[in-house]
């Protein structure tokens, strides 16, 4: 497998809150394309006996939500972390806009335009909103090494607002908001970076009926902005209410492909606890 970083996108202290503006820097490469953006075909991993994964195909478009649904430990933390660069798999194929590819690497993820939220949110509590956003990407005066606060700060506003997310300061203490605006700031990191797809694993656990709603407009608009979208999640009423199509992956296999817009959680619950048994893969399913 060889690996294809595209262009890196480089921001300049003062084009940073422009080029948030800018449609294009948000949706990179967003027209729908009969190439998936993301392809993982027969993705095999093993920790010891364990076999996490074994033969999962995923693939997701741009301007789409795929859902991954399955029981505890059917391989969907897994299926981030191979995406995401942290894990390598033992077996099968990752395939970028139709190029195969190797993630050695969270940066080489990150290169490659993936953008990944952890089901153990990292957001640095002690750090404001602006500084969390930024955090290993701060933008500095030209030729200084004094951080562009102002410019930070207004990109941080545009990024906020691009998302919908309701944040009273950008200035406030991570710690001192709510999970669901925690969850908000992560996901608006990852729009920083300009990714061409988001993988976000259990975005709305242990969330309220409100910030659940705001994180799904979070999804919502990523979709908007031509991105494609995974969400790794356990409530099937959040996914049948977003995605585009839902995976059911048990025990590391797929066992079932269906529209969100039709699924009903009866047919989901069967496919999760193997009532039912399916293992087409969701290209056979596009019409
Ligand atoms: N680093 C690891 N070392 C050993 N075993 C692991 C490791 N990571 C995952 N596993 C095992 O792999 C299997 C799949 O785990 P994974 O975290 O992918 O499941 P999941 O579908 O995300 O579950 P959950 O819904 O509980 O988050 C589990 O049996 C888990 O114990
Ligand atoms: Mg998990």
């Amino acid at each position: 497998m060889t690996s294809t970083p595209r262009e890196p996108t480089v921001l300049s202290a003062t084009t940073v809150a422009d080029a948030i503006d800018a449609p294009e820097a948000a949706s990179p490469g967003a027209p729908w394309t009969p190439v998936p953006l993301l392809r993982a075909s027969g993705l095999v991993k093993r920790f010891g006996a364990v076999e996490a994964l074994a033969g999962a195909t995923i693939e997701v478009h741009t301007h789409e939500v795929v859902a991954i649904v399955g029981d505890n430990a059917a391989g969907k933390s897994t299926f981030a972390k191979i995406v995401a660069g942290v894990l390598q798999p033992d077996g099968g194929l990752l395939e970028l806009a139709g190029e195969p590819v190797s993630i050695p690497s969270p940066s080489a993820a990150r290169d490659l335009g993936i953008a990944t939220v952890f089901q153990d949110l990292a957001v640095a509590g002690n750090l404001d909103v602006t500084a969390n956003l930024f955090l290993g990407r701060e933008q500095r005066i030209a030729g200084t090494p004094l951080l562009h606060e102002g410019e930070m700060e207004l990109a941080a506003r545009k990024l906020l607002h691009q998302l919908g997310a309701r944040i009273p300061s950008v200035r406030t203490r991570v710690a001192d908001l709510s999970k669901g605006q925690q969850q908000s700031v992560a996901i608006a990191r990852t729009l920083l970076g300009q990714p061409r797809l988001v993988v976000l694993d259990e975005p709305t656990a242990s969330l309220s009926v409100a910030a659940t709603a705001e994180v799904l407009t979070h999804i919502e608009r990523l979709r908007d902005l031509g991105l494609g979208v995974v969400l790794i999640s356990h409530n099937l009423n959040d996914v049948r209410a977003i995605a585009d199509w839902i995976v059911v992956l048990r025990h590391g296999r797929n066992n079932g492909t269906f529209r969100g817009s039709s699924a009903t959680n009866e047919e989901l619950i069967a496919a999760i606890t193997g009532a039912t048994r399916a293992d087409g893969h969701l290209e056979a399913y596009r019409g």
